[in-house]
């Protein structure tokens, strides 16, 4: 059976910074409530660009770093909760874009799990050696589905792309994967799409319809400081290994007291956990693979090393990873 690891990343984020201040002359905040409650001080907002474009940048950073050619790409696989189109999907978009001729594509939606979820497709298609490279992108402008008057939400959230090449291998890079979903809470963390409506309907709907996200951020808080050290402490369990025996944790970037909850209760040092949320906010799927390629571009990742990958979401969903770095 092939091994799998990560041959190659990138991210993108959109150039236009908003900072707190910023925000805090459209809404009701400021940047003492958003750094002390979130740690988050800026997040990038698109100025045009939809996701499809963010991730073709994403993606070609990935695939120079990998060294391979799109043309190389068995299977494109999008996460996102804002796609361009309810079809054609981002990932046939990028196919285009980026000329991957033979690979197939689409789009999976875990919300800010994303990432984790197309990872362990992925890893599942070269361990069945149906496919040899795989890009799994997480892209998002969440921009598109905030609601701008609700300072509950709109501060936390923003638009980028973070991009992986998953390759088969001899090395092992890709180990233990938990994926997992707790449907019945999925109301704390709402999107809607289209409501039906047609001319056969009884009763034409009179509901106003909107596409905004709408959240219980305790609810949110509460799943995912339980499911961050509930699948970090399966991963380790799977592994055979301790806290101490990883080099970095790499959790999804919702809330830096949501991450320094999992660090105090695993009894891991916050330095082993990477954050980046104070210059991205919440960038849903993208936020796993953006940090994990800063580390790596920024040369903080040496062979051998020791990661988990942990994210939690809208659906609700959860999951994690384990990863030893072999670039
Ligand atoms: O990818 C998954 C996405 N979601 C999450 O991870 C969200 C998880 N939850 C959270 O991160 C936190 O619950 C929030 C950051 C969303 C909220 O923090 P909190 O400490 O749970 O605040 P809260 O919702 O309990 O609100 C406390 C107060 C309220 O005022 P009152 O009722 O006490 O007067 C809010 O109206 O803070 C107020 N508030 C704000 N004030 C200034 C809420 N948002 C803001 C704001 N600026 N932006």
């Amino acid at each position: 059976m092939a091994e799998v690891i990560i041959r190659g990343t990138g991210h993108y984020a959109p150039e236009n910074v908003v900072s707190n201040f910023d925000l805090s002359k459209i809404v009701d905040t400021s940047d003492e409530w958003i750094t002390t409650r979130t740690g988050i001080k800026e997040r990038r907002i698109t100025a045009g660009e939809n996701t499809s474009h963010i991730a073709c940048r994403a993606a070609e950073s990935a695939l120079k770093d990998a060294g391979i050619t799109a043309e190389e790409l068995d299977l494109i696989i999008v996460a996102t909760v804002t796609p361009d189109n309810v079809t054609p999907s981002v990932s046939c978009m990028l196919q285009s874009m980026l000329g991957a001729r033979k690979a197939a594509a689409f789009d999976i939606n875990a919300a800010c799990t994303g990432f984790i979820y197309g990872l362990n497709l992925a890893s599942m298609f070269i361990k069945g050696d149906i496919y040899n490279n795989i890009l799994v992108v997480g892209a998002e402008t969440l921009s598109k589905i905030m609601n701008w008057q609700d300072r509950g939400t709109c501060v936390l959230f923003g638009d980028g792309a973070g991009a992986a090449i998953v390759s088969s291998s001899t090395e092992r890079g890709v180990g233990s994967i938990i994926i997992g979903s707790d449907g019945a809470k999925g109301e704390v963390l709402q999107c809607k799409a289209l409501p039906i409506n047609n001319p056969f309907l009884k009763e034409q709907s009179t509901e106003e319809h909107h596409s905004h996200v709408i959240m219980e951020g305790r609810e949110v808080f509460r799943f995912a400081t339980g499911v961050m050290v509930d699948s970090i402490e399966e991963i380790l369990r799977r592994e055979n290994l301790t806290p101490q025996d990883i080099k970095f944790f790499i959790p999804h970037q919702a809330n830096l007291r949501i991450i320094d909850y999992a660090a105090k209760k695993l009894e891991v040092d916050i330095s082993k956990f990477v954050i980046n949320l104070e210059r991205f906010g919440n960038t849903s799927s993208a936020s796993i693979p953006i940090a994990l390629d800063e580390m790596n571009k920024n040369g903080l990742l040496s062979k051998g090393d020791r990661i988990i990958i942990v994210g939690f979401g809208g659906g609700l969903t959860y999951g994690a990873a384990y990863l030893q770095w072999q670039k």
